[in-house]
């Protein structure tokens, strides 16, 4: 099973993706951890997005869309994948389309996650990620057992640099304006489903696994 996981930021997508991994033994590709990924490796993709996502602008698509592509070709994924963050754009949703067309897969869910935007700061604030593993923990909502040390492997948990205030800003701004018009987009196209977000993280697994039945 081939899904598109979008939302705002913040608004749980990396966290549902994990679920969805562990349930159904998906691939997940995050664009935004491939970038980090990158960057904390130097390579070409690296050096290009450090600039757009310590200020929480949209790498350009062209780079994007390559990255995309440059993984689907190089890697199998036998249970399908997950795309986190990944169409961002109408561009990038129309190559996808293409790339599908080419490597003969299909999308078969396009799931929305629906948070309200007062609520996002806070899960973004809050939120402690993993430098070995990426995992995604938060003080309030699902603290690590052991402070700023990963359940899963022990790794030291960190702030990612786009979420200082002023980032987090331009993040929900540009995604107000590059991203949620995809929403009108694989509306009219009659591919999507909206995921009430702004429930317990089991609450929104519960019902993305509803929604994936029969898929
Ligand atoms: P990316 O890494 O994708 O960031 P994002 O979209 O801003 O989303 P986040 O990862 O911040 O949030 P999330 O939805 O995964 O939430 P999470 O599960 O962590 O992208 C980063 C940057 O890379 C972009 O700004 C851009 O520069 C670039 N980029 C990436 N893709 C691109 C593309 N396609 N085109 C161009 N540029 C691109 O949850 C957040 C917190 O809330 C956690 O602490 C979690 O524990 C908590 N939480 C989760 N669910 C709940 C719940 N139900 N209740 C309470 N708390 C919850
Ligand atoms: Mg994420
Ligand atoms: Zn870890």
């Amino acid at each position: 099973m081939n899904i598109i996981l979008m939302g705002p930021p913040g608004a749980g997508k990396g966290t549902q993706a994990a679920n969805l991994v562990k349930e159904y033994g998906c691939a997940h590709i995050s664009t935004g951890d491939i970038f980090r990924k990158a960057l904390k490796e130097q390579t070409k993709y690296g050096v290009i997005a450090k600039y757009f996502i310590q200020f929480g602008h949209l790498v350009p698509d062209d780079y994007t869309i390559a990255m995309v592509r440059e993984h689907l070709k190089e890697n199998e994924f036998p249970n399908g994948f997950i795309l986190d963050g990944f169409p961002r754009t109408i561009i990038q949703a129309r190559e996808l389309e293409s790339i599908a067309k080419e490597f003969k897969f299909q999308i078969d869910a396009v799931l929305n996650l629906d948070v309200d935007f007062d609520k996002l700061t806070k899960r973004l604030s809050g939120r402690r990620t993993c430098r070995e593993c990426g995992a995604t923990f938060h003080d309030e909502f699902n603290p690590p057992k052991q402070v700023s040390v990963c359940d899963a492997c022990g790794g030291e948990l960190y702030q990612r640099p786009d979420e200082s205030e002023e980032a987090v800003k331009v993040r929900l701004d540009t995604y107000t304006k590059q991203t949620r018009p995809l929403i009108d987009y694989y509306t009219m196209k009659g591919e999507i489903t909206n995921i009430n977000g702004d429930q317990s993280m089991e609450e929104v697994f519960n019902e993305i696994k509803k929604s994936l039945e029969g898929k």
